[in-house]
């Protein structure tokens, strides 16, 4: 026998061959798309750090869920920006708050659609803290009523599935107690389980206007330093009922993806957050890198480091290539 025995290149050298032995496929199936409700009508604004991304109305919104779901796609993501800010977050757990409205509008208008909807109240108060602030500091345990509350809220318009990014101690565990004692003991909860406090979340706090008003969430999300606490939160929150957890970034996280992953074989979701979107849209502008190939490849990448779903602003454009 000739060295080398074993030559990789054999089936790499066409199309067809590397088809059959690819091992991730990623198929829009995979795909959560994010969408900024805002109060008005007819109100299309674009994140500037977000190409290609809006604030949108209601009216606006639902016609996005249709060609969202024309696309192939099967879900999104609501998070909404209120009319006015408070203190405890108010508008986030309002009957008639702007996502509860938007969720009764989609659900009106687009079938076959999942709605999910991130509850957390920091697009909501006026401190862009993601729970009730007293002498500067997070409150955890009160924050957790208002959470189950907005969850419950989201149900009862008609969301699919509840997402709490809040990263409050029990908050899954508050949320799934009251959806079961209200009758939603079927909505299943995504839980941002493993949540860095990140710089990648720039972008989004334009999209959302959450930037907090003083200091950071450092006391409250996890330090990226930590793998062993990422995995210590996820088998926190799956104890207290999560249906899905999610790992957030997704990039400067992909071991914590496929630990994750490994570890509790849990469906499992990555969050592609703005951060992430906003270098590749900047240097494609730019005319550094190749867009489509470039998305291709981070989105594969987080498959196989071990996600079921991916949360990404490129989801339409993704959905379009794959379908090509
Ligand atoms: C709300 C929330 C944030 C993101 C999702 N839900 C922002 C934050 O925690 O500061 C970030 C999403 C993104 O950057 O794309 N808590």
């Amino acid at each position: 026998m000739q060295f080398p025995a074993y030559r990789p290149r054999r089936l790499r050298k066409n199309e067809n061959l590397r088809r059959m032995v690819r091992e991730t496929d990623l198929s829009v199936d995979d795909f959560i798309y994010p969408l900024f409700v805002t109060p008005g009508e007819g109100f299309k604004k674009e994140i500037s750090s977000m190409p290609g991304n809006y604030q949108m109305s209601i009216d606006l919104i639902v016609e996005e869920a249709k060609e969202v779901k024309d696309l192939g796609i099967p879900a999104i993501l609501l998070f909404g920006i209120p009319e006015v800010k408070d203190e405890a977050g108010s508008e986030a757990y309002a009957e008639d708050g702007i996502v509860q409205r938007a969720i009764r509008a989609i659900k009106k208008e687009v079938s076959n659609l999942l709605v999910v909807t991130d509850v957390c109240l920091c697009e909501y108060t006026s401190h862009g803290h993601c729970g009730i602030v007293r002498n500067g500091e997070i409150l955890n345990d009160i924050t957790l009523e208002l959470l189950a509350k907005e969850a419950l809220t989201h149900a009862e318009a008609g969301a699919d599935i509840v997402a709490p990014s809040d990263m409050m101690d029990g908050r899954v565990a508050a949320i799934r107690s009251n959806l079961d004692e209200n009758g939603f003991q079927d909505i299943p909860i995504m839980a941002y389980s493993a949540k860095q406090a990140s710089a990648f979340y720039g972008p989004f706090r334009e999209a959302a206007e959450s930037t907090p008003q003083f200091g950071d969430r450092r006391s409250y999300q996890m330090d990226a330093a930590n793998s062993l606490e990422a995995i210590r939160e996820v088998a926190l929150d799956i104890e207290e009922g999560a249906d899905i957890v999610m790992v957030k970034p997704a990039l400067s996280c992909l071991d914590l993806i496929h630990v994750v992953k490994q570890e509790f074989g849990y469906p499992t979701a990555a969050y592609n957050v703005s951060g992430e979107f906003s270098m590749v849209k900047a240097a494609a502008e730019r005319g550094w890198i190749d867009e489509r190939r470039v998305v291709l490849e981070i989105l594969t990448g987080i498959k196989r480091a071990g996600a079921d779903i991916i949360i990404t602003y490129h989801a339409k454009d993704a959905a379009r290539w794959l379908g090509e």
